[in-house]
């Protein structure tokens, strides 16, 4: 999961490694262990890289400026294959002249082999990463051929993984050549000058025309040609397409983080998402679904994969579902579902969440359910991703582009989607399945308001998180569909704090999580409303009055008017009042601003956690 940047335009100077750079920028969301790039020029490959943030690099190249060049590669690093170090930092170089240079995401899974092959040829290496190994392969393929285009070509078909890479030969000034194979890659189209990103984000500032590339495709870039041929070797075309949002959406416009900026985008990211998919008299319609009523009125059950953040999502659509439509419905963390011979079949609806839509865990599980004859569906917030394309059909979430590592804005997008889906399967089983759908998508659509509200009322929450930012450890409680908040309460935290925290059903509280309370001890509880069926508000109740006689420090989320919880709180967070099932809409959210006023607290950089990435591309 790295991010990657090329160029190609008319003129040596130095607006290429410009444009490298600030997609760089754009893209280290997706990897920011290392940064480097490569240029053109007389003299052959220019080449500079650096361990750390991508400062380091600039910096870098501030201290020994780059020749002016018409082409320029860049990448920015997550580690798999060797460490973070210079010497691993993308670009690598191959050949024994060094007249190559490229840059790879993914993991090219028989490296080994290969670079056993190539060290008996007398090929030396400078680096522990895979990637070098494809750097020897093209340099070798390109003193055949001559031609960059054929020694991807040549190359490609030796490698085994998922990977995207981009190239460039000294011989060949004014070209870039990519391919791609279970990994992104998407390109960029210009006016004499044309680009290639890993998403759209790394060459936004200069173009929103695009084109999505297909698995195992290959594309060659100049300054006024764009031409594209399978790992076949035949001619083949993408998918020309125009970026509906601009380089603003992509920056912090004056929040302090892009996630404070995502938490505050959530209303719009919810609003977006319902937007065009009901008809006037209220009917559901999405569009985009290409799966025909009857493939899915004859759905027996339904499985939801997903990882992290996006399985919660997953957690909270099960309880709506199976509420709204009687089909039963499981959740897997998606790299769990293929290892455990998982009962699928062609009646089953396999729905897979995921924001960045590369998750390798979520894209393999998608292929898995796939190849058991399952129905496969997507909701995902990024358009050209691989994990729709390789679904039946998908239902994309209009959240935006979500740059920090912690997902919240797109959580609440998920949700939404994941309610459409169900709600949109109660209206075709009809009767009181459809009106009991009608009613709901009227609460739906009051909900981005009622967001609003609870996030006009987080001073306190930002000032308890401030009081809280030396606390050890959190404990987070939910019940019903208060209990996947908990968990993604407890994820936050530990993501962007670095604090232990652990999510529970506060109904297995006393089934052993009780004796971790002592005295002291902040436990955030998720109240459901008064009216949640089954009498779970007053079972909640009492689950907190059990904690507080143990010296548990209660911060509880509560609707409106709820005073049945105030005797036992020392803090109580108000949401509006809004249908059970709806809640985390607006539980939530309390619970993503503690997490980043708290990480902020600590002086942690909120959107680049350590030890993660924004999109999860290897196994
Ligand atoms: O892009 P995806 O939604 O597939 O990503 C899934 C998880 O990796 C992601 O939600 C992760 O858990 C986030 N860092 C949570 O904030």
């Amino acid at each position: 999961m790295c991010g990657i940047v090329g160029y190609v335009g008319p003129s040596a100077d130095t607006v290429a490694l410009d444009v490298v750079m600030e997609g760089l920028a754009r893209l280290e969301y997706r990897g920011y262990d290392s940064a480097g790039v490569a240029v053109i020029d007389a003299d052959g490959v220019q080449m500079r890289k650096r361990s750390g943030k991508l400062v380091n690099l600039r910096d870098d190249i501030a201290a020994h400026p780059l020749p002016p060049t018409t082409t320029a590669i860049g990448h920015t690093r997550w580690a798999t294959h060797g460490g973070p170090t210079d010497a691993n930092a993308h670009p690598h170089l191959g050949g024994a002249e060094q007249r190559l240079a490229v840059i790879h995401n993914g993991i090219i899974e028989n490296f080994h082999s290969l670079k056993t092959g190539l060290i008996a040829q007398g090929v030396s290496f400078t680096s522990e990463t895979d990637t070098e190994v494809a750097a020897h392969l093209l340099a070798q393929a390109y003193t055949q051929s001559g031609d960059l285009t054929a020694a991807m070509l040549a190359t490609v078909a030796q490698l085994d993984g998922a990977f995207t890479l981009l190239t460039v030969h000294a011989d060949q000034p004014g070209v870039v050549v990519g391919a791609r194979r279970n990994s992104p890659l998407v390109v960029g189209l210009g006016q004499g000058a044309n680009y290639l990103g890993s998403d759209v984000a790394a060459f936004i500032g200069h173009t929103r025309d695009a084109m999505e590339l297909g698995q195992d495709q290959i594309v060659t870039i100049t300054p006024d040609s764009v031409s594209v041929i399978g790992f076949d070797g035949t001619p083949a075309d993408g998918r020309r397409y125009h970026v509906d949002w601009d380089a603003a959406a992509a920056e912090k416009g004056g929040y302090p983080s892009f996630m404070a900026k995502e938490i505050d985008e959530q209303p719009h990211a919810v609003a977006d998402t319902l937007l065009g998919r009901t008809k006037e008299e209220g009917e559901l319609v999405l569009d985009e679904l290409r799966v025909s009523e009857e493939a899915l009125s004859q759905v027996t059950k339904i499985v939801i994969v997903a990882c992290g953040t996006a399985a919660y999502a997953g957690m909270v659509a099960k309880y709506a579902i199976e509420h709204w439509t009687r089909i039963p419905c499981e959740v897997d963390l998606a790299h769990e579902f293929r290892y455990r011979d998982p009962v699928v079949d062609g009646h089953t609806l396999v729905v897979s969440v995921s924001q960045s839509g590369e998750t390798m865990d979520t894209l393999m599980a998608v292929k898995h359910a796939r190849e058991l004859g399952a129905l496969t569906i997507s909701i995902c917030n990024t358009h050209g991703s691989t994990i729709p394309r390789e679904s039946d059909a998908v239902i994309y979430t209009h959240a935006g582009p979500e740059i920090a590592v912690a997902s919240t804005k797109a959580f609440l997008a998920q949700i939404t989607a994941c309610y459409l889906l169900g709600l949109y399967l109660a209206q075709l089983r009809g009767g009181s399945s459809a009106v009991e759908a009608a009613a709901v998508m009227r609460d739906l659509r009051e909900m981005p308001a009622k967001i609003q509200t609870v996030l006009d009322r987080m001073d306190r929450v930002r000032e308890i998180a401030r009081f809280m930012a030396d606390t050890r450890s959190v404990l987070f409680l939910g019940r019903h569909v208060g209990y996947p908040v908990a968990l993604e309460g407890a994820l936050k935290l530990k993501e962007i704090a670095y604090i232990h925290a652990e999510g529970f059903a506060a109904g297995e509280l006393k089934h052993g999580p009780i004796a971790l309370i002592e005295p002291g001890q902040p436990v955030f509880v998720v109240v459901p409303g008064p009216d949640t069926p089954h009498d779970l508000h007053a079972k909640i109740v009492s689950n907190i009055q059990e904690i507080r006689a143990r010296g548990a420090r209660t911060i509880v989320v509560a609707q409106d008017g709820d005073e049945a919880v105030v005797p036992f709180a020392d803090e109580v967070i108000r949401v509006p009042v809004s249908a059970p099932l709806l809640q985390p809409l607006l539980t939530v959210v309390p619970l993503q601003v503690f997490a980043c006023e708290l990480a902020v607290a600590k002086g942690l950089d909120v959107d680049q956690p350590r030890n993660l990435a924004k999109s999860v591309t290897v196994e």
